[in-house]
C-alpha cells in the first residue's frame, strides 16, 4: 500500500475505534459485578473536586510557562506531532502527556488503590507522576523515561514539588525490565511505546511483577489498529480476570474469585 494511504488509514483507525466503542460501550446500568460497578462508581466517575487538582493545575500550568528547551531522544511509535527534537517544555506539554482529564482519573485511582509500589512506564514531563504520587503518598512512584534529558528536568520538577518519593529512573524500559529482580508493584502505568510487539512484551514481563490485587493501566490502547490488537490478546491472557476498556485506556486486574469477564464502560 502506498506510504501516504497507510498514514492516512493510521490516522483515521482511531475516530472509527472510537464509533465500535461507542455502540460496545456501556454505563453503570449494564454493570454486574459489584466491583467493577464500584470502582464506576465511586472512582471512574468521581465528579467531586480533590484539592490536590489544583496542584496538579498548577503544576501543568508552571510547564506551559516553561520556555527552555529539551533535546528529545525519540522512543517507540515516534511522534505524529513533532518533526525536530529540540523542543520547548511550554510546547511539548500542550501535545503531549496525560491530559487534566487523565491525570484525576490516576489520582483517583491511587487514591483509591492506595499502591505503596507503583511502577510507570513513561514519565514524560511527569503529569502522570506527580498524578500518581499526590494520589497515595505514603507509597513511592518509579517512572522509567528513556530520553535523558526529559528524565532530568523531571526528576528536578519532581523534588520542587516537594514529591522526593518519586524516583525518575533515566533508562529505556527494555533494559529497566531486564534488570528488575522479584519485586511487585500494586499499580502498574505502561505509556510509552505504543507498538503491539513492545506493548505485549511489557504485559508478559510485567504480569510477572504483579500479585493478586495489582492493577494495570495501558494507555492509548485504540491509538493503532495494533494496539487494539495487543490489548484483545492481553484480555485473553489466563491470568487477567477483570478487563475494562475505557477507549484511551485498559485497565487489567488479577483478582482471584471473579469471574473472567471484559468490560466495555464510558465514563
Ligand atoms: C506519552 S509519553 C508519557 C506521558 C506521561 N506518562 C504522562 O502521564 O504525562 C511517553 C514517554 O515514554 C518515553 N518512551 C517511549 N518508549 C520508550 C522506551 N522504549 N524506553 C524508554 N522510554 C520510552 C518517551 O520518551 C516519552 O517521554
Amino acid at each position: 500500500m502506498k506510504s501516504w494511504l497507510r498514514d492516512f488509514k493510521d490516522r483515521l483507525y482511531p475516530i472509527w475505534a472510537f464509533g465500535r466503542f461507542i455502540i460496545r460501550s456501556r454505563n453503570k446500568h449494564g454493570v454486574h459485578s459489584p466491583f467493577v460497578y464500584d470502582l464506576l462508581t465511586q472512582v471512574l466517575s468521581d465528579t467531586s473536586k480533590y484539592s490536590d487538582y489544583v496542584l496538579l493545575d498548577q503544576f501543568r500550568s508552571t510547564l506551559r510557562h516553561d520556555t527552555s528547551f529539551i533535546e528529545i531522544t525519540d522512543f517507540g511509535a515516534g511522534s505524529r506531532i513533532f518533526k525536530s527534537n529540540r523542543r520547548q517544555v511550554k510546547q511539548l506539554v500542550r501535545h503531549v502527556g496525560a491530559t487534566p482529564y487523565r491525570q484525576k482519573l490516576l489520582w483517583r485511582l491511587a487514591n483509591h488503590f492506595e499502591p505503596i509500589k507503583t511502577l510507570e512506564l513513561g514519565t514524560h514531563l511527569g503529569l502522570g507522576t506527580a498524578a500518581l504520587q499526590l494520589g497515595c503518598l505514603k507509597g513511592t512512584v518509579t517512572s522509567v523515561e528513556g530520553c535523558p534529558a526529559l528524565a532530568k528536568h523531571t526528576a528536578h520538577n519532581m523534588l520542587t514539588l516537594g514529591l522526593e518519593k518519586a524516583r525518575i529512573i533515566p533508562n529505556r524500559f527494555e533494559d529497566f525490565l531486564k534488570g528488575l529482580e522479584q519485586e511487585k508493584f500494586d499499580l502498574i502505568y505502561v505509556d510509552g511505546n505504543h507498538t503491539q510487539e513492545a506493548t505485549l512484551s511489557y504485559f508478559n514481563q510485567l504480569k510477572n511483577h504483579c500479585h493478586q490485587k495489582s492493577i494495570m493501566i495501558f494507555d492509548d490502547i485504540h491509538w493503532s489498529a495494533e494496539m487494539s490488537q495487543a490489548w484483545a490478546l492481553m484480555q485473553k491472557d489466563p491470568s487477567v480476570t477483570v478487563s475494562i476498556d475505557l477507549f484511551f485506556w485498559g485497565l487489567i486486574f488479577f483478582r482471584p474469585g471473579q469471574v473472567k469477564e471484559h468490560f466495555v464502560l464510558r465514563v
